[in-house]
C-alpha cells in the first residue's frame, strides 16, 4: 500500500494533481493520524463511481455527489486504502496506469469542511467493467410513414441499449412514453425507429443509452429534449409568374406554408433549377429561404425549378415547375458567324440547340453546350447536330450573377432542297385577268432549309412565252395572280426554294375567262331595246297628233281667186314665213259650214305653209298677219306692203275676221256699224 503513494496517483480537473502529490502525501499522513470514519458537520458523499466513456477509452472517470450548502469543500478519493487525489469538483479523471483495473476495489470519498472529514459509503467494484457512455448527442429524427427513425452518435461500434421517453408535443402536459429498444449501428450512428406515432404530428424525445457489451454498464446521462416536428407529407404547392426582361426570365415563385406542427422548430425551402446546376450560363449553389416567395432569374431557355421545404425531421417530396422556353414568334436565320461560335467558343457564353421537326413549338430534341467541356466531348456534340434540321439557336451569358440569352435565331447546321412540293395547289377562282391560288404549305421536316416560295406562271402558246415568278414567303399559303391576259391558259408552278436550289413543283394549269363578254351582250341588249321604245314611241305619237289636231279647213274665197298678186306680193310671200291668217269680208248671205271648210282649204293651198312645223312656233300679231289672202282689199295689201300696222288694226276692226292661227280657228268679229 505504501507502494502507491511514492506514484503520481490522479489527475486533477482543477490543480494539477502530480505537483501537488507532495502537498496530497502530507495531507494523506496527516488524515490518518487523525483517524478514519470520523463525521464532523458535514453529510456524507455518495459513493463515487468510476468508469470509462467506452471500451476503448484509457482513462477512468469518478464521480460523487453531496448535499452541502458549503462551498469550500474538498474532496479526496480512495480506492482502498489509496488516496488518489484532492478536488473541489465532485469528479475527477484518473488514468487508467494507476489503478487495478481487474480485481475488485473499494472506492470511496471523504469530503472536508474545514476541521470537519465525512467519508462515503465504499463502492466495490472492477473497474475495467465499468463502461457509462456519453449522453446522446446530435440527434437526428425522420419520418417514415408513421415510423420515426432517430439517429445519434454512436458511442462505440457495437450497438447500444437505448431507453426513449416521448410524448406528443402539441399536448405538453402529456406523460412521458416509455421504451426500451436495442439500437443497431451504422456509419458510426445509432439507429432506432419507433413505430405507431402519427406523423402529422410532432413529438418531444430525450433517449439514454448504455452499452450492450460491457459487464457493467451505466446508462449515460439523459439527452437534451428534442423535438421532431411532423412529417411534410406534401410537396409546395408551388405558383409561378413569369416576366421576361431582355433576354431574362425572372420567375417568381410562391407557395403556401407548411401545417404548424411541420414547422415547429422552423422551416426552410430550398430551390434548385436545371440551368444553374448545369451551369448554363451561371453557377449558383443550392437556394435557400425561409420565407414563401422566391425569385429565380433563367435565361430563355427551358428550366426545371425544384422546391422543397426542409424541417427538422426531413424534407417533402419536391414540386419540380417546368419553365418552357421562350422562343418568342420572330425569328431570323442565324449569321454565318455563328458557325464558327459552335466551333470556337468564347468560354464565358453556353450554347443551346433546339431542334425542331414539327410545327408546333414543342422542341424535340436539345443539345447543350456548356461553359466547359473537354475537346473530345466537344467533338461528339458537333457531331451529333443534324442536316438539314431546324435548330433554334441560343447563346447564354452570365451577367452580374444573372443569366441572359444574347442571341435567338434559326440555325441549319447544313442546307438541302425541299423535299416536297407544297400541297393542294388550287385555283380558287379565275377572272378574266386574275387567278386566285391556294395551297398548303410544305411540311417544316421538308424544308431542310431557309424556305422561300417561288410562284411561276407562263402562257401556254406556240411562241415561247417568257415566264414571270414571285417570290413569296415559306408561310403564304393564298395568292391572287393578277394582270393575266383574257381567254389565256396559263401553266402556274409553285416550288419551296432554299438556298441550296429549288425543290419538286406542284402545278396547275389554268384558263382564264374571255373579256366582258358579258357586258358588251348587256350593253347590245340595253341598246335594242332603247332603240324599240324609242322608235314606237315616235309611231304612237304621230297616231296621236293626228287625232288630237285635225286638218286645217280650206276657207273659201271665190272673189279672190280671179285677182292677180302683184310681183310685190309674190316676192313678199316668199320672202317671209306666213301664218295662216284670213282675212276677208263677211258676206251678207250665211254660209253653210261645209262652205267655209272649202274657203280654209283654198287658203291653206295658197298659204301653202307646213302645219306641223309651225305648231310650236310663236309669231307676233304683225307677222301673223302677212299670209293675206290676195285681192280682198287693195286697201289693206298697200297697208300691209308700207308696214303700217295702225292701217291693219283700222282694217280689223271694219272687218269681221276668221283667224287660222297655230291650227286653231278663231272668229273674230268686230261692228260693222
Ligand atoms: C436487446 O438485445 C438483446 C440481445 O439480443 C436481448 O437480449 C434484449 O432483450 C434486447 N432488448 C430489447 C429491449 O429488445
Ligand atoms: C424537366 O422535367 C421533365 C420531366 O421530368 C423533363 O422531361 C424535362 O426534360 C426537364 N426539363 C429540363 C429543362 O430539364
Ligand atoms: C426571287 O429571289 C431570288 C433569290 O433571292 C432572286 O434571285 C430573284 O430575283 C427573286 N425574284 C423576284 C421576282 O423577286
Ligand atoms: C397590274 O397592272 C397595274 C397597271 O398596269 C399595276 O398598277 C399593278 O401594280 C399590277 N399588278 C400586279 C400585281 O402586277
Ligand atoms: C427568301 O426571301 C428573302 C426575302 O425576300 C430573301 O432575303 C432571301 O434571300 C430568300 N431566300 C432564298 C433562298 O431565296
Amino acid at each position: 500500500m505504501i507502494t502507491f503513494l511514492s506514484f503520481p496517483l490522479c489527475l486533477m480537473e482543477t490543480f494539477n494533481c502530480r505537483s501537488s502529490l507532495l502537498h496530497g502525501y502530507v495531507l494523506f499522513m496527516f488524515l490518518t493520524t487523525i483517524g478514519r470514519g470520523l463525521c464532523l458537520g458535514c453529510n456524507a458523499p455518495s459513493s463515487p463511481w468510476c468508469f470509462r466513456r467506452n471500451a476503448t477509452e484509457n482513462v477512468y472517470i469518478c464521480e460523487w455527489s453531496m448535499n452541502s450548502d458549503e462551498s469550500n469543500v474538498m474532496f479526496d478519493l480512495y480506492y482502498n486504502e489509496t488516496k488518489l487525489g484532492t478536488t473541489n469538483k465532485t469528479w475527477c479523471k484518473c488514468n487508467e496506469e494507476l489503478l487495478i483495473q481487474y480485481r475488485p476495489v473499494d472506492i470511496w470519498v471523504q469530503a472536508r469542511v474545514g476541521d470537519s472529514r465525512c467519508k462515503s459509503p465504499r463502492n466495490s467494484v472492477v473497474l475495467r467493467d465499468i463502461i457509462k457512455y456519453d449522453a446522446p448527442r446530435n440527434i437526428s429524427p425522420s419520418w417514415l410513414k408513421n415510423s420515426l427513425s432517430l439517429r445519434w452518435l454512436a458511442a462505440e461500434k457495437s450497438p447500444a441499449l437505448a431507453e426513449v421517453w416521448f410524448r406528443r408535443d402539441e399536448h405538453g402536459s402529456e406523460s412521458w412514453k416509455k421504451i426500451l429498444i436495442n439500437t443497431t449501428t451504422k456509419a458510426a450512428m445509432y439507429h432506432v425507429t419507433i413505430a405507431n406515432l402519427v406523423h402529422s404530428s410532432a413529438y418531444q424525445f430525450q433517449i439514454r443509452h448504455q452499452s450492450t457489451v460491457a459487464r457493467n454498464p451505466l446508462w449515460s446521462q439523459w439527452s437534451e429534449v428534442v423535438i421532431v416536428p411532423a412529417e411534410l407529407q406534401h410537396k409546395p404547392e408551388v405558383t409561378m409568374t413569369k416576366l421576361l426582361e431582355k433576354g431574362t426570365q425572372k420567375v417568381v415563385l410562391t407557395w403556401k406554408p407548411v401545417p404548424k406542427a411541420a414547422a415547429v422548430r422552423g422551416v426552410t425551402y430550398s430551390l434548385t433549377d436545371t440551368q444553374s446546376s448545369a451551369s448554363c450560363p451561371c453557377e449558383r449553389k443550392g437556394q435557400h429561404t425561409s420565407t414563401n416567395k422566391y425569385t429565380i432569374y433563367l435565361s430563355y431557355s427551358a428550366a426545371n425549378i425544384s422546391v422543397i421545404a426542409r424541417n427538422a425531421a426531413g424534407h417533402s417530396p419536391s414540386a419540380v415547375i417546368q419553365v418552357p422556353a421562350e422562343f418568342g414568334t420572330n425569328f431570323s436565320a442565324c449569321d454565318k458567324s455563328l458557325h464558327n461560335n459552335i466551333h470556337k467558343r468564347r468560354k464565358a457564353t453556353c450554347l443551346e440547340l433546339y431542334e425542331f421537326q414539327n410545327e408546333d413549338q414543342r422542341p424535340t430534341n436539345k443539345i447543350t453546350f456548356p461553359k466547359r467541356m473537354k475537346k473530345v466531348q466537344k467533338k461528339q456534340m458537333i457531331a451529333s447536330i443534324k442536316d438539314y434540321v431546324r435548330y433554334i439557336y441560343f447563346e447564354h451569358q452570365c451577367k452580374g450573377g444573372k443569366p441572359e440569352t444574347v442571341t435567338t435565331c434559326l440555325y441549319y447546321h447544313k442546307e438541302g432542297v425541299p423535299r416536297s412540293p407544297p400541297r393542294d395547289l388550287i385555283a380558287l377562282s379565275i377572272t378574266e385577268s386574275s387567278v386566285r391560288l391556294s395551297w398548303q404549305p410544305i411540311p417544316l421536316v421538308d424544308h431542310r432549309g431557309f424556305l422561300n416560295l417561288s410562284l411561276c406562271f407562263q402562257k401556254i402558246s406556240s411562241d415561247h412565252e417568257p415566264m414571270e415568278c414571285h417570290n413569296l414567303s415559306a408561310s403564304v399559303t393564298e395568292y391572287n395572280l393578277e394582270n393575266l391576259t383574257s381567254e389565256t391558259k396559263y401553266n402556274i408552278r409553285l416550288t419551296g426554294v432554299t438556298q441550296v436550289g429549288e425543290g419538286p413543283r406542284a402545278t396547275v394549269v389554268v384558263n382564264t375567262r374571255p373579256e366582258k363578254s358579258f357586258n358588251v351582250g348587256l350593253s347590245f341588249g340595253f341598246l335594242l331595246v332603247f332603240f324599240l321604245l324609242s322608235t314606237t314611241c315616235t309611231i304612237f305619237m304621230k297616231r296621236l297628233k293626228s287625232k288630237i289636231f285635225p286638218s286645217v279647213p280650206t276657207p273659201v274665197i271665190p272673189d279672190f281667186t280671179s285677182s292677180q298678186p302683184n310681183s310685190q306680193d309674190v316676192l313678199l310671200e316668199k320672202k317671209e314665213v306666213v301664218h295662216q291668217l284670213t282675212l276677208y269680208q263677211p258676206h251678207p248671205e250665211e254660209k253653210s259650214f261645209s262652205e267655209e271648210a272649202e274657203e280654209a282649204t283654198v287658203l291653206r293651198g295658197e298659204c301653202d305653209g307646213e302645219i306641223d312645223e309651225d305648231v310650236d312656233n310663236e309669231r307676233s300679231n304683225s307677222t301673223a298677219s302677212e299670209c293675206v289672202s290676195p285681192g280682198s282689199t287693195d286697201q289693206v295689201m298697200r297697208n300691209s306692203e308700207k308696214g303700217e300696222t295702225t292701217d291693219l288694226e283700222q282694217v280689223d276692226e271694219e272687218l269681221a275676221l276668221l283667224i287660222y292661227r297655230n291650227g286653231l280657228v278663231f272668229d273674230l268679229k268686230t261692228d260693222l256699224s
